[in-house]
């Protein structure tokens, strides 16, 4: 094999895929596993969408398209935005991409030089560091705090502008994945005050939009000239069901968005035409389904949280958006001296030999997640509720959690 690159070698996957890989090969001997690592949706894409996308491929819309996105998609795309969360986007605003994800490294790259401070509320979503890695760029972690709800608080924004040799970018992340954490419109209000009139940009990464449960949600380019400094990434992945289609658009300032399409164009070249039609339709014609997946999302979080609630050894706060349930288990981890993604993989590989719960240790967030578990809501109830009943008798077998930790490096360090 040739020497791979500092960058490849060094490269961290997003752990949701490892384990979920180690699950199905589990699953694949015949072991039964309930997946509540990774977050994707139980649910079937919304029906308008399957409909446009399937007639898209019937009508030939196979070939290339404008790298910055079909207008009509990109007009739909700011419509909504618009009109749900009061951006005032236009189709000069709006560029489309393969998920929200690749706009993490497409927002880096158009704006973030080599050496520039970028500052992330941690835990975080764990592709935010490889990419800035990939940029050469200087991560600041920040973290979250439970007593603040894991909202973002603009004195760290401001510490950060004060205090970083050249501080350039913020990531941030509501509602937050992994904590479920939702900044609130007075947060956004705060950071923003901070930003304006310097010289920071705001990757605002809104994947879970639709999924508040308390309150409501605020974008942070709502607010008075944010447009100039930030870029919002929004996804079909959470809301319409819609992750195997790869869709999602990101806005910003006309010139961003520009050369965010520019990077497209030396990239991917343009994202499937048919998705594009799928999605618009989504946004067109899937509201009131989407509306009812949401509702039914929140029920399945109520239930995980309530069952999680009632474990020894489980701290749970609600969350107030995802489809995520993030447990602060640090006391079962000095009980039992494993870390806690040493406890996630116990729980998925050891505890049982023919049943296993797959859930995500805080550390695959970031050191600061750790003793916690993370927990997505992607089953059927009644396999949460099997989960939730298998957890307590997984934690009271401890013999096989000490040979599990003398025959695997995960102890608690
Ligand atoms: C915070 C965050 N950003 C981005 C993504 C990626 O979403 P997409 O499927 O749109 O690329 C996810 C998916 O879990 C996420 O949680």
């Amino acid at each position: 094999m040739p020497r791979l690159s500092r960058l490849a070698g060094q490269l961290k996957a997003e752990s949701a895929f490892t384990v979920l890989a180690l699950a199905r090969a589990l699953k694949a001997k015949g072991k039964d596993v309930v997946e509540l690592e990774i977050g994707d949706s139980p649910f079937p894409s919304t029906p308008h969408a399957k409909a446009a996308g399937i007639a898209a491929i019937e009508a030939n819309q196979t070939g290339y398209c404008p790298s910055m996105g079909l207008p009509e998609f990109r007009a739909a795309a700011a419509k909504s935005v618009r009109d749900e969360f009061g951006i005032d986007a236009h189709v000069e605003n709006v560029v489309v991409a393969s998920g929200a994800k690749p706009f993490e490294q497409y927002f880096l790259e158009a704006l973030v030089d080599p050496g520039d401070g970028v500052l992330l509320f941690s835990p975080h979503f764990p592709t935010y560091s490889p990419n800035i890695q990939r940029r050469g760029a200087r991560e600041v972690l920040v973290p979250l705090k439970a007593e603040h709800q894991f909202r973002p608080q603009a004195s760290d924004v401001k510490r950060f502008l004060e205090t970083d040799p050249k501080p350039r970018a913020i990531f941030l992340n509501s509602p937050h994945n992994p904590t479920g954490g939702v900044a609130t419109r007075e947060d956004l209000a705060e950071i923003a005050n901070v930003v304006r009139g310097t010289d920071l940009v705001v990757f605002s990464d809104e994947p879970y939009c639709h999924m508040v449960w308390q309150g409501s949600h605020a974008s942070i380019l709502a607010e008075p000239g944010m447009l100039d400094h930030c870029v919002a990434a929004y996804t079909f992945s959470k809301s319409y069901s819609m992750s195997g289609w790869r869709m999602g658009f990101a806005v910003g300032h006309p010139g961003v968005v520009e050369a965010i399409g520019k990077l497209i164009n030396t990239t991917a070249s343009c994202s499937p035409p048919f998705a594009q039609q799928a999605a618009r339709a989504a946004i067109e014609h899937d509201a009131p389904t989407r509306d009812e997946y949401m509702a039914r999302f929140r029920r399945k979080v109520e239930r995980l949280t309530l069952g999680l609630q009632s474990i020894d050894g489980f701290k749970v706060n609600p969350p107030a958006g995802t489809f995520y349930v993030f447990a602060d288990v640090s006391e079962l981890c000095r009980r039992h001296k494993i870390t806690s993604h040493g406890l996630a993989l116990y729980l998925l590989e050891a505890a049982d030999d023919h049943f296993g719960v797959a859930c995500l240790g805080g550390e695959c967030f970031g050191e600061a997640g750790r003793g916690f578990l993370r927990f997505s809501c992607a089953e059927p109830d009644e396999r949460i509720d099997q989960a939730v009943a298998f957890l307590p008798l997984a934690l009271s077998r401890v013999d096989r959690i000490a040979s599990y930790l003398k025959n695997s490096l995960v102890a608690y360090v």
